[in-house]
């Protein structure tokens, strides 16, 4: 083994962070924790992944449950393509490999939501496959540990990382291997110029530590501004009974529900009459935004309180729902501002 591989996985073994998935790494454990873990810090996802495991202990439960079940266990995470796709692949988990997660990131990458970095990570970590699972954090170690001048974004910087970690890769721990690069990044070898080189295992190593150019790598070009969106959000309730809505198939938070909204400059009035309703009261609800990749929500909203729900009860895309069953249904938290 080379030394600087046996000096990163001797800083690993004193240093690594303690997590839920590390603890008894099975592969229907690792699969779900890294599928958590695209677009989620490690923090944000311990407490979804133990809720997730105590209701859907295995592959077969994944794939028997409802859309229901398995969205409201994921709210609040974001990025719900994440879960469909997660209860897809158990589905053909079950009928075509016999209820076994397949054990090389070659296979592992067929099913639905598994990429190359994910069917990397899935593979080393669960079943010792030498694959290197190269995501931004080890682009970034490799940007600066052999100062790679090129833009991190284009694929050839994929390409040469991946390269340079399988030339490193030890046969006997490659998921601890890339764990530790994992961990490097997080929590040491950390972006926006903030590296902490005097706690880094390879500072001595390091090219753009031993130049003090840690500030100018990874170069990684401006991102396009997002797109920004004023939407009013309407609360309408009758005594017990809220309205929501069901959001389209495709597109952004597809399929989860939402309160009712429209672009801004829609009032309250002109909103109910076009339903078929009338205000019994209205007040303004404060003002929120939420941010997702590459959009921007800005949200003013209205409780309104309507003389009767009846008229939109068999609406298309429409729920008339009694507050105790609320929590059935996914809201997304781009919502949290507007919710009782
Ligand atoms: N990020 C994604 N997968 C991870 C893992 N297994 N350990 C630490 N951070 C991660």
């Amino acid at each position: 083994m080379r030394e600087s591989t046996r000096l990163l996985l001797a800083w690993y073994d004193a240093e690594r962070r303690i997590l839920p998935w590390r603890e008894d790494p099975t592969p229907y454990h690792v699969w779900l924790s890294e599928i958590m873990l695209q677009q989620t810090r490690v923090e944000a996802v311990k407490d979804y992944y133990a809720r997730f495991l105590e209701a859907l202990p295995d592959v077969a439960a994944l794939a028997a449950a409802d859309e229901d079940t398995y969205l409201k266990l994921w709210e609040g995470l974001g990025y719900y393509s994440r879960v469909r796709n997660l209860h897809k692949a158990a589905v053909v988990i079950m009928e075509e490999y016999g209820g076994v997660i397949p054990g090389t990131a070659k296979e592992l990458q067929k099913l639905p939501g598994i990429g190359e970095y994910t069917a990397a990570a899935i593979a080393s970590i669960a079943f010792g496959e030498p694959v290197s699972s190269v995501d931004g954090n080890l682009l970034r170690v490799f940007a600066r540990r052999t100062l790679y001048r090129e833009s991190v974004k284009d694929p050839a910087a994929k390409k040469a990382a991946f390269a340079y970690f399988m030339e490193r890769m030890p046969e006997d721990r490659p998921g601890d291997y890339n764990q530790a690069l994992m961990d490097l990044g997080a929590t040491v070898c950390l972006p926006n110029g903030e590296p902490e080189c005097f706690r880094c295992p390879w500072a001595a190593l390091c090219e753009a530590h031993q130049q003090g150019a840690e500030l100018e790598v990874p170069v990684v070009p401006a991102k396009k501004a997002r797109r920004v969106e004023h939407r009013t959000v309407f609360r309408v309730h009758c005594g017990e009974e809220l309205l929501l809505a069901r959001r389209p198939d495709t597109g952004l938070l597809a399929g989860l529900y939402e309160f009712p909204n429209t672009e801004d400059g829609v009032s309250p009035e002109t909103f109910l009459k076009e339903l078929g309703l009338t205000a019994v009261s209205t007040f303004p609800l404060p003002a929120a935004k939420h941010i997702f990749t590459h959009v921007e929500w800005r949200m003013t909203g209205f409780d309104l309180e309507v003389e009767t729900l009846d008229p939109v009860r068999d609406t298309d895309g429409l729920f008339v729902v009694h507050l105790s069953e609320l929590e059935k249904y996914s809201i997304p938290s781009a919502f949290d501002a507007f919710k009782y």
